[in-house]
């Protein structure tokens, strides 16, 4: 289980909606050092050589000063940002974070188009390339046909004679998808990291994704602009699929044609909504509905469900794991994450014909490639988008590719990365970052009043035995050992070929370490994202080397906003070790209650206080006001002021190591401390359409970035010191929840 503090984007070929995710448009470097057109600010940005000058430039031009900092200080540190960065002329949604990945980008875009080809980047750069040209490589179309054809064509008619059918095993169907593609359909099965003893690996089952936030299912009324978008796209699709590519009779040019193939699956796909679990339980609630039974076991459960379907899961597992080493017996544990889901999709398929079921999970494969196979399927895609996420521009697709490629390539890509872009003392001074901010942990923890001595002793524990993994791993000093991790494999022009080459072996690889041993010490990440993690099950925190760049952090750069911004970040992955859910897993990332019962009792109690100050924050979006979920985004809630607190001990340290640090010119007003609050609130600074911000409320874990700044300042005793809020102002209310 890994929790991030962005969150996460999911490979993007996984579905039309998440592809919008990683495109960008808009060029950091031009916007922090530009020199780009009219004003006259021209003549000091010559003069503006320093990074503290153009640190407190870069600043400035999202801080509106006029705003009063006690009263909102969101409004304070991103005024002009929003204003400067409106998201029509940019892309659904816009954020800090977004700049140092499009830094990231284009140094990835010139590592992938470089001409000097040699064996680490030969097959990444010969996929890019594949991906670049993808729409009009009529390979694609072709390859995708054979794969659809094998499914019986799609949408398969409900004139279709039944011999066709019932030749089809839809049980092959899904292992196909999940084994070659992985592709969300019907059921989520995989090997995870066994978390009763996280030194195995054991066999997982579980819910899948859908295409919409499940809440659109489940209230379709309110929802009607998106849920109408759905089906149009699904509509859409079947016509050009009947028409274009010959999988029927050619349909008459009736405009209804495919509504109704629309109306089966969305109508299905509801019926998964509607058993899966809602974002309203708790992430400890969801873990303790897990239970770890053998396969025959489960085949028992199950089998009590219904007369009329069978599934056989032993058959499932011994396709899925076709290919490795791993004999499947019936014998084998396997953790089933939300049994009840299973037991209802029993139910469901009971009374789902098998044509519908097929055509949903080809659906689902459709879905997933309409960017990549042609003009007109892409721009069907393109027209959901528009509804969905609001989004109006055209798709980069060098970023998607990019992405892509280091998704599929992260070591092959992420070494030539760090050899070429990244400064090596950085990770020096990141460190010392990071040790001062355990260190705080450290402090805090021993004199922690509400946590009983035992409790605390075993926390403690687990806090010097997590693992910290910064910028890249040690072993790209390796060459034999990184010979080992490279990514070696023949890629051909077709990009759908490559992409089924590429994560059918890498699914193969993972289900191959069932018997093996789970190495804790092992880096796991890439090393280019812009994010951090906690990895729960090994007890580590992971900070890859793209968090460690401009505007997060510059070795050179004013350390309270190193602290503020990337402190934060290592102080937020640090809490999540604490938090509701991390809470149950111990030192050696086994779950087991090391807590107490009357310390969980307060610790809940305290947590509650988060739930409550969050639910009351809402936002108006497409003229309704719609709440935060205080419960679904409790522990990101927590680790950002806890993670805060610590950073800003931290930074108290650096200043009693290296001294104080000057103001900023241009910035006299504020200082270091107070930069390090604005430091914090600028990672927010957002913009983004309505359509995508209803999304993230509905779907994302983390609050939307007005609410990270305003929930998580105040709760600051620190933040409202620093820059003397009265008590009973907006920023500094009498009454604020703390934990840690
Ligand atoms: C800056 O804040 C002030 C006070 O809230 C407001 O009147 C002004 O419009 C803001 N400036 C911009 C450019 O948004
Ligand atoms: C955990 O698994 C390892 C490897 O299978 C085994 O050696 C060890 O005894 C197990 N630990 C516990 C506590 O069961
Ligand atoms: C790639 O293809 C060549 C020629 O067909 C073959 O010799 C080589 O072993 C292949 N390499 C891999 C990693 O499969
Ligand atoms: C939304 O928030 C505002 C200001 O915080 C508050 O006055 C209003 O009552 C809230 N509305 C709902 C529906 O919770
Ligand atoms: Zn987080």
């Amino acid at each position: 289980m890994k929790t991030s503090f962005f969150s996460i984007i999911i490979l993007c070929y996984s579905c039309v909606v998440q592809r919008s995710h990683c495109r960008s448009a808009n060029d950091f470097l031009k916007d922090v050092f530009s020199l780009d057109d009219d004003d006259n600010r021209l003549k000091d940005e010559l003069s503006c050589s320093t990074m503290e000058c153009q640190t407190a430039e870069y600043l400035l031009k999202s801080m509106n000063r006029s705003v009063d900092p006690c009263e909102d200080f969101y409004e304070y540190t991103c005024g002009l940002w929003v204003k400067d960065h409106q998201v029509q002329a940019t892309k659904v949604s816009w954020y800090q974070y977004k700049e140092a990945e499009k830094t990231i980008m284009n140094n990835l875009k010139e590592i992938l188009e470089d001409e000097n080809v040699d064996d680490v980047l030969a097959p990444a750069q010969t996929f890019y390339k594949s991906c670049l040209n993808s729409v009009n490589n009529e390979m694609n179309l072709e390859y995708l046909k054979s794969i659809i054809s094998l499914f019986g064509g799609w949408p398969i008619d409900t004139k279709e004679h039944s011999d066709k059918l019932r030749s089809l095993d839809w049980m092959k169907v899904y292992v196909y998808m999940e084994k070659n593609w992985k592709i969300p359909t019907i059921l989520d099965t995989g090997i995870s990291i066994n978390y009763m003893n996280t030194s195995q690996y054991i066999l997982t089952i579980g819910q899948p994704e859908l295409m919409l936030p499940r809440s659109m299912f489940v209230n379709p009324e309110r929802y009607k602009t998106q849920v109408n978008a759905y089906s149009e796209l699904i509509a859409g699709t079947a016509f050009l699929m009947y028409k274009e590519l010959g999988f029927g009779p050619s349909p008459n040019r009736n405009i209804n044609f495919g509504d109704e193939y629309a109306d089966e699956i969305i109508q299905f796909e509801t019926q998964l909504a509607k058993i899966k679990n809602s974002g309203e339980m708790k992430r400890s609630e969801k873990i303790l509905k897990n239970r770890v039974m053998t396969i025959d076991e489960l085949q028992t459960d199950i089998d009590s469900m219904s007369n009329v379907f069978h599934v056989d899961w032993l058959k499932m597992f011994g396709l899925l794991f076709k290919g490795t080493d791993v004999i499947v017996k019936k014998t084998e544990r396997i953790l089933v994450k939300d049994e009840n889901y299973l037991k209802s999709l029993l139910r469901v398929l009971e009374i789902t014909p098998k044509r519908i079921l097929i055509n949903y999970m080809s659906w689902c494969f459709l879905r997933s490639m309409l960017s990549d196979i042609r003009e007109d399927l892409r721009n069907l895609a393109q027209d959901f988008n528009v509804v969905y996420t609001g989004d109006v521009k055209e798709v980069v697709r060098w970023m998607d590719c990019v992405s892509m490629t280091s998704s599929y390539f992260p070591y092959n890509v992420g070494y030539k990365y760090v050899n070429k872009y990244f400064d090596k003392s950085t990770k020096e001074m990141a460190t010392e970052m990071v040790k001062n901010i355990r260190e705080a942990y450290m402090e805090q923890l021993e004199n922690l009043g509400w946590m009983d001595t035992v409790t605390r002793q075993s926390a403690i524990d687990k806090l010097q035995s997590m693992h910290e993994f910064i910028a890249y791993p040690d072993w790209f000093h390796d060459p034999l050992y990184l010979q080992n991790k490279l990514k070696i494999v023949n890629m051909t022009d077709s990009y759908l070929m490559n992409l089924e080459i590429l994560q059918t072996s890498s699914n193969l690889k993972k289900l191959s370490k069932l018997n093996t041993f789970h190495n804790h010490a092992e880096w796991t990440m890439d090393v280019v994202s812009v994010n951090g993690y906690n990895d729960v099950y090994s007890n580590a925190i992971v900070l890859p080397s793209g968090m460690l760049q401009l505007p997060f952090y510059h070795k050179n750069r004013i350390q309270a906003l190193n602290y503020g911004m990337v402190g934060l970040v290592v102080g937020h992955e640090i809490m999540h070790a604490f938090d509701d859910s991390g809470r149950m897993f111990d030192k050696q990332g086994n779950r087991r209650q090391w807590w107490t019962r009357e310390t969980m009792e307060t610790f809940l109690k305290k947590a509650e206080c988060f739930v409550q100050q969050y639910n009351n924050y809402n936002l108006t979006v497409l003229g309704n006001q719609v709440k935060v979920n205080g419960q679904m985004t409790q522990n990101e809630n927590i680790a950002d002021i806890g993670g805060l607190s610590h950073a800003y001990i931290a930074y108290q340290k650096y200043v009693k190591n290296h001294g104080a640090e000057n103001r900023l010119p241009g910035l006299p007003e504020l200082s270091p401390e107070q930069l390090f609050f604005v430091g914090f609130a600028s990672i927010w600074c957002e913009s983004t359409t309505e359509q995508t911000l209803l999304n993230d409320l509905l779907t994302d874990v983390h609050s939307p970035g007005r609410i990270r700044v305003l929930g998580t300042l105040s709760n600051s005793v620190e933040f409202a010191k620093a820059f003397q809020c009265p008590v009973g102002s907006p920023m500094n209310p009498e009454d604020k929840c703390k934990i840690w």
